[in-house]
Parts: structure tokens; sequence; C-alpha cells
């Protein structure tokens, strides 16, 4: 059997890099965690830390801000995978500086885990979020790191647990609001699934130097077709109000950042299409869902009946 590249994750404390180790540990990768000192005396973070060294993680003291820890880390392993917030993506600089310096590392996954930086078509309105992953992205390119790109789009828990309506924290059961005139599809998946997903990749020849693109059947919706979906759920017919394109751009440009995020990223989505309005292979890039159609993932469908 071949054998399994040894896997370090950045940001196992951290909403996705958690999942992330534990599909590393899932899919028998000998599996490393770069964690930093103030992380171990955190009440939870702590505990989510020793059940990964129960799980078989070895966890390694450091941070993408000390080179030498970076450097002692990278030594022991062939793929990083890192999963810092998107506030800190420039952070990995440094990191990918001791990549090159190492020389051992086979692929490196960078923090992106949303739409494509390179095909957003709301620059100027995103507050550089997607500039900085773009940024990142060249810097690869650049230094001839071996990458893989994971394009996974909206994660579930986000947005999807009020069916698209900023300001709510449940799917609504009398009135919705629908942006644009409804037909534009977004994509959602859970993190536990974009964890498998993208350690399935990290051996794979097909993925090296490409994008990885989530859009599995089941998970692709427009908001029209979302709301058919939870009407059907709970037996009602919502009342709809729709909010046309240039009233959803005036809220935003009348709510102060970070107020209007959600509106901004409902805007990318499901009126410019930026998770959909392209094709997979023509682009370049590679499908998850065909090239591991043995992961098990979780539909829309499946996420609302426990929102029931
Ligand atoms: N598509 C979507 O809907 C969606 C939603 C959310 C996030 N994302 C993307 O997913 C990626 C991960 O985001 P997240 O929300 O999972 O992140 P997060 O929960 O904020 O976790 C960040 C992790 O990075 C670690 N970290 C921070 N600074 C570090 C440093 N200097 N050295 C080492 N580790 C450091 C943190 O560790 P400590 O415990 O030490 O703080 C934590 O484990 C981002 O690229 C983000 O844009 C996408």
């Amino acid at each position: 059997m071949e054998k399994k590249s040894r896997v370090l994750i950045i940001g196992t404390t951290g909403r996705l890099g958690h999942h992330l180790a534990e599909a590393s540990l899932r899919f028998s990768h000998p599996t490393f965690a770069l964690v930093r000192d103030s992380s171990f005396s955190h009440p939870l973070k702590s505990q989510n830390l020793q059940s990964l060294s129960n799980a078989g993680a070895t966890l390694l003291r450091g941070s993408l801000q000390e080179e030498a820890s970076l450097i002692e880390a990278l030594k022991q392993v062939d793929v990083v995978i890192c999963a810092i917030s998107s506030t800190q993506v420039l952070d990995q600089k440094l990191l990918i500086r001791a990549i090159k310096q190492v020389g051992c590392i086979k692929r490196f996954i960078p923090s992106e885990f949303g739409l494509d930086p390179d095909k957003v078509q709301i620059s100027g309105m995103d507050y550089n979020f997607y500039s900085r992953k773009a940024e990142i992205r060249r810097l690869v390119e650049e230094q001839g790191i071996p990458y893989t790109f994971v394009s996974c789009n909206f994660f579930m828990s986000y947005l999807l647990p009020s069916l698209v309506q900023p300001g709510l924290t449940s799917p609504p059961r009398d009135k919705v609001t629908i942006f644009g005139h409804g037909n534009t599809k977004g994509v959602f998946v859970q993190e536990k699934d974009i964890a498998s997903f993208t350690i399935r990749t990290v051996d794979d020849p097909r993925t090296l130097n490409k994008v990885l693109y989530l859009r599995p059947p089941g998970n692709v919706y427009s908001m029209n077709e979302l709301v058919g979906i939870w009407e059907a759920k709970i037996a009602k017919m919502l009342q709809k109000i729709y909010v046309s394109e240039e009233e959803l751009l005036n809220r935003i440009t009348e709510t102060p950042y970070p107020g209007n995020r959600d509106m901004i990223f409902i805007y990318s989505a499901f009126i410019k299409g930026d998770q959909t309005y392209f094709d997979i292979g023509a682009s370049g890039g590679v499908d998850g869902t065909k090239l591991y159609p043995d992961v098990n993932y979780t539909t829309i469908s499946e996420y609302l009946d426990a929102l029931l």
C-alpha cells in the first residue's frame, strides 16, 4: 500500500482546522498540529487538543510568527494545510518562505476555503477579503510551491441556519426575504465534509497545482429553491419579500462594515452568481464530488431537517 503523507495542520483549534485534523486522522495520515502556546492553557481549546492527541495527532508548539518553530515542524511532514482566519491570511507569508527554504513539502493548501478569489466579481466591495487570498495564491505560484487551492464555497454553518436571512439565527416560519430574482444558485458544504474532500486531495496527483471546487449535487440551490425546500418541510407557504439588487446595494453602502458583511456575501453568491457562474472543467479546476464520489456528504435538505 502507498505510504500516506504526513500532514501538518495549522489552526486546529479553529472552526475548520479542527475538522481537518479529524479528517486527516480518519484517513490514516500521520497528523501534526502546530499550536500556539496560549491554546494549551485555554480551557476549551486544551480539551480539544487533548482529544486530538489521544486520537494520535502529534502536537507541536509554535506559531506563524516564529520562523524556527515553522522550520522545525515542516521538516517532519510532507503536506501543510493552513486554516487560519480570513483576517490573518497574509500571516502565511513567513510560512511560504519557510516552505520554500526547507524544500521538502510536496503539497501546500493555504487558508482559502471559500469562494475562488480569482473568480469573485465584487472587487472593491469586500474590504480586501478576497484580494488577500489572491495575493497568497500568487506568492505560492511564484515560489513554485506545489499546491492545491480549495474553493469550497459557503460553510453550512454560515447563512444556511437562517435560510440566508441576515440577522436571524433560525429559518423563518412566516415571511422570508429573497434577494434579487432568487434564481441564482449558491453552494453550501458542511465543514466536516470540506475537511474530508480536502484531505483526499493531498496524495492525489490529479489535484496537484489545481483549484479543487466543491459543488456537491444536493448542495447547490437558488434562494427560491431553498425557500421551496424549507416550505415543504414545514408544510407552510411563507410570505415572500423581494429585495432588488439595487436595494441590496443601497443597504450594503448604508451599513458600516462589518455589519454589511453578510449582505456582501449574499450579493456575491446569490446575485452575481460568484459560486456557480463558471464551468469548473473549462476553468482548469477539478470537481471534488466527481473525483471522490465515495465521500458521503451532508446535503442541504438533510441539514435543514435538523433545524425543524
Ligand atoms: N466559506 C465560508 O463560509 C467560510 C466561513 C468561515 C471561514 N472560512 C474560511 O476558512 C478558513 C479558516 O477560518 P476559521 O473560521 O476556521 O478560522 P478560526 O476559527 O478563526 O481559527 C483560526 C485558527 O488559526 C490559529 N492561529 C491564529 N493565528 C495563528 C498563528 N499566528 N500561528 C498559528 N496558528 C494561528 C488559531 O489558533 P489559536 O487557538 O492560537 O487562536 C485557530 O486555530 C479561513 O480562510 C476563512 O476565510 C470560510
